[in-house]
C-alpha cells in the first residue's frame, strides 16, 4: 500500500484539548495526563476548517491504516509518526454465525488483524507518536495484557524506554511479547488498578510518562478510528447496534466521539447505533452501575475472569461510558466465562476466526439480547473481535480443564 508520508506536515486539524468534565482548555503543545479535576482530557478539532478541505472521496487512495484519517488525528509532524500498519481492519460479514443466531445482518470488526494482534495498537500508535512528538523518553503503562505488548512494540520503534506493569496471571503471550520488544516487565500480585497505582507512585521519581488509558489524551484518539472505519466500510452509514467488550471503555468512548465528528463534517447524519457494553460476570462494574441507574461505577471487588482485557475493576471514565450507553438507548450485559468459552469454538467452526474471550463475550451477549427481546432479528449489528485467540492459548487450555 501507499505510504502515509505526504510531506512534512500531516495537516492535522486538532485545535486544543478540553476536559471531559469541567471543560477546562489546554494547549496541544503541553504534555498532559488528567485534568486538575481528575477527569480525562479530549482532543477537539477545527471541524469547520476540515470540512472545506477534506472530502470523503479523497480517502479512497490513502494508506490502509488508521493514518488515512490523519487530519482528524492529533499528530503534528510526520517525522514523529510511529506506525506498524495499525487499523483499517476488515469488517467481515458473519453469514453462518448470523444464521445460527437468527439475525439477518451481522458484522465482525476483526481487530485481531492489527500488528500485535489486538485493537490496542490503534491507541498506542497515536499515543506513542504524540509522546515522541512532545519529547518523552521514558514511559510506563499498567496493562491487563494486550496494551502492555502493544505499548512495548511502539515504544521500541519510537526509541522510548518502556516499563510495563501487568498482573502476574496475565496470559503468557502478553508477558513474552512485552519482554521480546525490550520492555522492562514487572509482574504484580494484583490487578490493573494496582499496577496503575504503583506507576502513579513511582513516575515522578523515575521520570516516566504515564500512558494509562484515558489518563493521557491520545489513546482514545487512536481507538476512535474504529468508529470512522465502521462508517466508511458500511458506505457512510452506521449499524443499528454496536456490541463492545468494555474494560476501560476507551473504544466505546472513542467511537462515540468519532460519530459526533463525522456528523459535524457532514459525512453521516444524526442517527446513532445503540451502544452495548459487555463485561464478564466476574468483573462487571459498568453493568452493575447501569442497572442501578448510577452515574458512576464502584470498584469491583475480587475481579475474576479469563477474559483478561475485561478484568478492569474500575474505569476512570466510567461516567462517560454510562452516559453514552444511556444517550444511545443501549444497554450493558454481563456474560459468564463458560459462555465465552463455548462461543469461541462455535465462532471458530462457523466463521474460521479464532476469537479472543472478550470478542466471544460480544456473541454471548448478542445471543442473550436476541432471546430476551433486546435486539430485533432485523437489526444490523456490529460486534468486535478485539484480539486474536492466539494470545490466550494458556488461559483457554486451562479453562477447558
Ligand atoms: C482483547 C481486549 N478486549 C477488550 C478490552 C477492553 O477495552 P477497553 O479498555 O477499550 O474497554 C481489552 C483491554 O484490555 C482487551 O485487551
Ligand atoms: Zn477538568
Amino acid at each position: 500500500m501507499t505510504s502515509v508520508r505526504t510531506g512534512n506536515s500531516l495537516a492535522s486539524f486538532a485545535r486544543e484539548i478540553v476536559c471531559a468534565r469541567c471543560q477546562r482548555r489546554f494547549e496541544l503543545s503541553e504534555l498532559l495526563n488528567l485534568c486538575a479535576c481528575g477527569s480525562p482530557l479530549m482532543v477537539r478539532y477545527d471541524i469547520d476548517r476540515a470540512k472545506n478541505t477534506l472530502a470523503k472521496s479523497t480517502l479512497s487512495d490513502r494508506v490502509a491504516s488508521l493514518w488515512r484519517y490523519r487530519e482528524l488525528l492529533p499528530l503534528q509532524s510526520e517525522a514523529n509518526l510511529v506506525s506498524l500498519g495499525e487499523g483499517y481492519t476488515p469488517l467481515l460479514e458473519a453469514k453462518k454465525l448470523g444464521a445460527e443466531l437468527g439475525i439477518g445482518r451481522l458484522w465482525i470488526k476483526d481487530e485481531a488483524q492489527n500488528p500485535t494482534g489486538s485493537f490496542k495498537d490503534r491507541g498506542l500508535s497515536v499515543a506513542i507518536s504524540r509522546a515522541k512528538e512532545l519529547g518523552v523518553t521514558k514511559a510506563a503503562i499498567p496493562s491487563a495484557g494486550n496494551a502492555g505488548g502493544s505499548f512495548a512494540a511502539y515504544a521500541a520503534r519510537a526509541g522510548i524506554e518502556a516499563h510495563v506493569f501487568m498482573p502476574r496471571d496475565t496470559p503468557i503471550a502478553n508477558q513474552i511479547e512485552a519482554a521480546q520488544y525490550g520492555a522492562r516487565l514487572t509482574l504484580i500480585d494484583g490487578l490493573i488498578n494496582d499496577c496503575g497505582r504503583i506507576i502513579a507512585e513511582r513516575k515522578t521519581a523515575e521520570g516516566w510518562f504515564d500512558v494509562s488509558t484515558l489518563k493521557e489524551p491520545y489513546r482514545v484518539e487512536g481507538k476512535k478510528t474504529m468508529g470512522y472505519e465502521i462508517a466508511e466500510q458500511l458506505g457512510w452509514r452506521l449499524p443499528d447496534l454496536i456490541i463492545y467488550p468494555t474494560g476501560g471503555g476507551t473504544g466505546l468512548i472513542g467511537m462515540w466521539k468519532a460519530f459526533a465528528e463525522l456528523e459535524e463534517l457532514g459525512w453521516i447524519g444524526s442517527a446513532r447505533p445503540r451502544m452495548v457494553s459487555v463485561q464478564a460476570a466476574g468483573c462487571a462494574p459498568i453493568v452493575k452501575a447501569f442497572e442501578q441507574g448510577k452515574r458512576a461505577a464502584e470498584l469491583w471487588q475480587n475481579a475474576n475472569t479469563f477474559a483478561s482485557g475485561l478484568r478492569v475493576p474500575q474505569a476512570v471514565a466510567d461516567f462517560v461510558i454510562l452516559q453514552i450507553l444511556r444517550e444511545s438507548g443501549g444497554t450493558a450485559v454481563s456474560v459468564s466465562d463458560e459462555a465465552m468459552l463455548a462461543e469461541i469454538s462455535r465462532i471458530g467452526k462457523a466463521e474460521g476466526i479464532f476469537f479472543c474471550p472478550e470478542g466471544a463475550a460480544c456473541v454471548a451477549a448478542l445471543r442473550r439480547l436476541l432471546t430476551n427481546g433486546g435486539i430485533k432479528r432485523t437489526d444490523e449489528v456490529v460486534i468486535f473481535n478485539t484480539a486474536s485467540g492466539l494470545k490466550y492459548l494458556d488461559v483457554i487450555q486451562k479453562s477447558h480443564h
